[in-house]
């Protein structure tokens, strides 16, 4: 994503997440992904808005809540506290929780449905089809596995339907949307993605129904009350009507006044028709500007299939945060994932992970660098500065330009990747510490080449835990509070209104202060034992 435009806005969401039972590991990782990113971006000074939520109609919905004997909306608030407080585990800092049971959703879904219906771009038809209620949508037969049974969800049949329906003339669109994805080849990622998409589309585009009988759990059709609007529909929506500020009054106008477009709709893989095909389809009737991006990653799986609570293979986010802690999986799942494919979730390689890259090489650097400084500096940074040391020197070398890479790495959503280079920096500086013997040279009364030493990997250590931040931002806390600053990455705020300029830099920033005490940033983990 190229974002380098001096576009000081950024607004992105995550989906809307059904509320068909508590949020799993797959719904946290969507959610840890986005709030990383919305991190950075603020980190660089931009205005973000980082919007989250709860998809609550639908077929899906009502049914769970009748088969556990409660009011739908009973249902979906207890569903909701749920996922609040996953992310206030997750240390996940969103703007704005959208609901579509929320008060002003109906108000701007009525609008929009007015629009698209000036259009004539809404009609009554017959619909037949096979259902799959768990993606609460029709599929083709050429989708579905033996016995009518989803692709996604295996153990579920889908359902064989045959009714009156209000059709979303998508075939309309066919076009629109071809030229769309032409002249803006960025508009869907990764390029996988967009090919997936580029070859439904080249099939040809069929009209889309866009609402149901017999289900109440939803908003009427605004002129025909026998139909409840399609959740899909309706669930979109839910982006806009997030963006209105608390008190406004619900129209679209005021809704599209200050945030329109978003830049990013972070989503998985199986959503992505919705989002890159239905969703500008939708928006084009309206008369409204498209989104910049839509970026489908790839799923979390357990043997190969897709953790979910249908399936019921999934991992419990609540227990395993309780266990080890926010930045240990936020840390896992945004490194050892490439953003985009599939990763296969295996608890020992999670403690191998974190062992070695946050205890044994981040946590090393810090603890060690901070015993010498004390010992051989009496506990101050060394007055150098990046001037001090020659272009082609070991750390200097790597640190001189990480900021701008990992910037770069950020906007292109290459989360992963930037982890790596970072980590670069720390492990070189592990070697650079081992090679030069600072303790050897201070026998020898090398004070000043011991203090070039420290200083090098003191700043490695520092920028390092900046450009991690948006990843551990309590262990990046912590190495700044020991080193001396009075930062805390979970609130907001930056220090200084410069910041990002002098902080992402190697050896840019004043020394004056005084170091803190070395203590562990992350303690070692251990698997949990068989019993
Ligand atoms: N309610 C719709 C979204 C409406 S957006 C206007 C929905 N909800 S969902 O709860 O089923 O899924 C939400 C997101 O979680 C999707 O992006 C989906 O891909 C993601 N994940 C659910 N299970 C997942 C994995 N096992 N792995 C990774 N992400 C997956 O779809």
């Amino acid at each position: 994503m190229n974002n380098s435009d001096g576009n000081f806005k950024f607004a992105l969401t995550t989906p809307l997440y059904y509320v068909n039972g508590v949020p799993h590991i797959g719904s946290a990782y969507t959610t840890i992904v986005a709030d990383a990113i919305a991190r950075f971006q603020r980190l660089q000074g931009k205005s973000v808005l980082f919007i989250t939520g709860t998809d609550e109609h639908g077929q899906k919905i009502q049914r769970t809540a009748e088969e556990l004997g409660l009011e739908p909306q009973v249902h979906c608030d207890r569903i909701v506290d749920s996922f609040k407080s996953l992310w206030d585990l997750l240390d996940i800092q969103y703007d704005r929780f959208s609901r579509t049971t929320a008060p002003n959703h109906q108000a701007i879904v009525n609008q929009f449905f007015e629009r698209v219906w000036q259009q004539g771009d809404i009609y009554l038809d017959r619909q037949q089809g096979w259902y799959c209620v768990s993606c609460e949508e029709f599929k083709e037969e050429r989708e579905l596995i033996e016995n009518h049974h989803c692709a996604i969800h295996t153990n579920k049949p889908a359902e064989w339907r045959d009714e009156e329906n209000y059709f979303f003339r998508l075939s309309k669109y066919q076009q629109r949307l071809e030229e769309l994805y032409e002249s803006r080849p960025d508009f869907i990622q990764p390029v996988s993605r967009r090919n997936e998409v580029l070859n439904f589309v080249k099939q040809g585009l069929k009209d889309f129904s866009i609402s149901r009988v017999n289900l109440d759990w939803g908003f009427p059709i605004p002129t025909d009350d026998q139909h409840t609007i399609y959740v899909w529909f309706d669930a979109l929506l839910g982006y806009v009507t997030a963006l209105l500020e608390p008190d406004q009054k619900p129209t679209l106008d005021n809704a599209l006044s200050q945030w329109w477009p978003i830049e990013l709709h972070l989503i998985g893989k199986d959503i992505l028709r919705f989002h890159a095909v239905y969703w500008p389809a939708m928006l084009a009737s309206a008369g409204l500007p498209l989104p910049k991006m839509v970026f489908g990653h790839g799923f979390l799986t357990k043997d190969g299939l897709k953790m979910g609570k249908t399936l019921g293979n999934t991992i419990d986010p609540f227990n395993l945060v309780d266990r080890y802690g926010a930045d240990a999986v936020r840390y896992y799942f945004l490194k050892e994932i490439e953003l985009g494919k599939d990763g296969d979730f295996n608890e020992t390689r999670f403690i191998e992970v974190l062992n070695n890259d946050l205890a044994n090489v981040l946590g090393n650097l810090l603890n060690r660098n901070l015993g010498m400084l004390k010992k051989y500096c009496q506990g101050n940074a060394p007055q150098l500065t990046s001037d001090d040391y020659s272009s082609d020197h070991p750390l200097k070398s790597i640190g001189v330009d990480l900021g701008d890479r990992v910037v770069e790495m950020y906007n292109n959503l290459q989360i992963s990747q930037s982890c790596e280079a970072i980590l670069t920096l720390v492990r070189a500086s592990n070697k650079y510490i081992d090679d030069s013997a600072p303790w050897k040279l201070f026998k020898q009364g090398e004070q000043a080449e011991v203090e070039q030493i420290l200083y090098a990997a003191l700043e490695s250590v520092r920028l390092s835990a900046y450009l991690l931040s948006p990843i551990i931002p309590g262990i990046s806390s912590k190495i700044y509070q020991q080193l001396g600053f009075e930062r805390d990455f979970n609130h907001n705020k930056p220090v200084q209104e410069n910041e990002f300029q002098l902080h992402s830099k190697w050896g840019k920033l004043s020394n004056d202060r005084t170091l803190g005490k070395a203590s562990p940033v992350f303690s070692k983990l251990e698997l949990p034992s068989e019993d």
